[in-house]
């Protein structure tokens, strides 16, 4: 094991215990030296390591001669070469052993106890006054759940055991302690709903929907929605890993596109296909644009997209933005200053398509303008990304079926183009309300390359 005799010296050695890179532990830790000349690696805020890489850091800082992870201050230390005194014994964590580690849930990193202002101090008051009203809740290994603070001040404060399943019921056990117990910040509520979602699915904690951590955290799906606060929901778009994008709710708090338009998609549906497809940033043209997510989405994620919207302006009682200009896509033509685009975003009008004055009739020609538009402005291998649903005449899997996601590919294909990927975006929020029929919430992205 390399000598530590800076916290830089601590910070390459995270580095290469978890196989990420010196900017990465830069971003995730404050690395410093303390008082007592011990090197110290805090959590940033907002910042939580997977199961495997928590283990990992455990087994580091205890051959580096350091403790567990300290709790209370979402740490780990290690003794420099001027650390003289013992460390005090902290409120630490042991190192999982390997045999444990199926059945003995993790300690639940970033996830706060007790909230700050249930001091040290307000809890001796209590228990003075009220006595132990609640008792703390331990797991049958003797992890605490719920009362780290309760037992610092009193370490015979009374105990109540649980038979816990696996870290999500640690965590749903958790969740309702406090909630019976106090008023918890939404910001302690959005770290639970997080942790869920670590826990669901820690290759891609965004893939699980509203429903799946609600029920996985036994809360309601609008108390979700309302205390998550998710990355995508500002201005940043969540990379999505697989070929299903359960985008869970449109951008509330700080909408992308115009947040009066009616038909606004989540921002994440433009980011992910700018992510994936033109990384390098480009020409990016909207030939249907509404209320403007396309544009909202390239200005978030820099200067190297440079957004182009058009629209026909349809929707008669709503003003679209002026960045907007009037074009009728059916047409088959874009503006001479979309000529030589690296990518066209388009989310046409396939759901209700009456709201738009429209049958399939009308959307197919729309889409023929499209494609035709397209081949005409795209440079060559440029691609040009299509949302699209199945249509029922009368709505919600009801009536008539015109299968617009095989026939709009039938269109751009023969246009010359070639279909290179297609992922399903389902809609998000709708309520099923019939057991006569389903709802219909499929829907698709189509990428096609010139
Ligand atoms: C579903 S909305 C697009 C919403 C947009 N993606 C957003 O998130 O704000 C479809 C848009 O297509 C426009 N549209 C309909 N027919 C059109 C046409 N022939 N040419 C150009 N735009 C058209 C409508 O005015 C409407 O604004």
């Amino acid at each position: 094991m390399a000598k530590i005799n800076l916290p830089s010296d601590f910070a390459k050695e995270i580095a290469k215990s978890l196989g990420m890179s010196d900017k990465w532990v830069d971003e995730w830790f404050d690395i410093e030296e303390d008082k007592q000349g011990y090197f110290v690696a805090k959590l940033k805020p907002k910042k939580y390591l997977e199961k495997d890489q928590f283990r990992t850091m455990c087994v580091l800082v205890r051959d580096l001669g350091g403790e567990g992870y300290l709790e209370g201050m979402k740490a780990w230390r290690v003794p420099g070469p001027l650390a003289k005194k013992p460390l005090p014994q902290a409120n630490t964590t042991s190192t999982p052993s390997p045999m444990d580690a199926r059945s003995k849930p993790e300690p639940i990193s970033g996830v706060v106890a007790e909230t700050k202002h249930e001091t040290v101090k307000e809890i001796k008051t209590s228990e003075t006054e009220l006595g132990q009203i609640y008792p703390v809740v331990k797991d049958q290994f003797g992890n605490i759940l719920d009362g780290f603070h309760r037992k610092q001040v009193n370490p015979n404060w009374k105990e109540t055991k649980v038979e816990v399943a696996d870290p999500l019921h640690a965590l749903r056990i958790r969740v309702h302690a406090n909630a019976i117990r106090r008023t918890v910040e939404p910001e302690e509520k959005n770290e639970w709903i997080m942790e869920a979602r670590r826990l669901l699915n820690p290759d891609d904690p965004m893939q699980p929907s509203q429903e799946e951590v609600a029920e996985a955290l036994g809360m309601s799906r609008q108390w979700v929605s309302k205390f998550e606060t998710l990355p995508h929901r500002g201005n940043d778009v969540v990379k999505r890993k697989f070929d299903v994008w359960n985008i869970a709710n449109i951008d509330l708090e700080k909408p992308f596109g115009d947040a009066d338009y009616p038909g606004a998609i989540p921002g994440d549906i433009v980011g992910n296909v700018l992510l994936w497809f033109l990384p390098n940033g480009g020409k990016v043209v909207d030939p249907m644009a509404g209320g403007g997510v396309t544009e909202d989405v390239c200005r978030a994620l820099g200067d190297k997209y440079e957004p182009l919207l058009y629209d026909n302006m349809s929707l008669k009682n709503y003003n679209y933005r002026e960045s907007i200009k009037y074009n009728d896509i059916e047409q088959g033509s874009l503006p001479e200053e979309a000529h030589g685009a690296d990518l066209i975003f388009v989310d046409p009008p396939y759901g209700p398509l009456k709201e738009y004055g429209f049958e399939s009739e009308r959307l197919r020609s729309v889409l023929k303008g499209l494609a035709k538009a397209s081949i005409d402005v795209l440079k060559p291998n440029g691609y040009v990304a299509v949302l699209m649903q199945n249509y029922y005449v009368e709505g919600e899997c009801v009536g008539d079926f015109v299968p617009l996601i095989r026939e709009t590919a039938e269109i751009f294909e023969s246009f010359g183009f070639k279909q290179i990927f297609e992922a399903t975006v389902p809609l998000h929020g709708k309520v099923a309300r019939s057991d006569e029929h389903m709802t219909h919430i499929d829907r698709r992205l189509m990428v096609f390359q010139k």
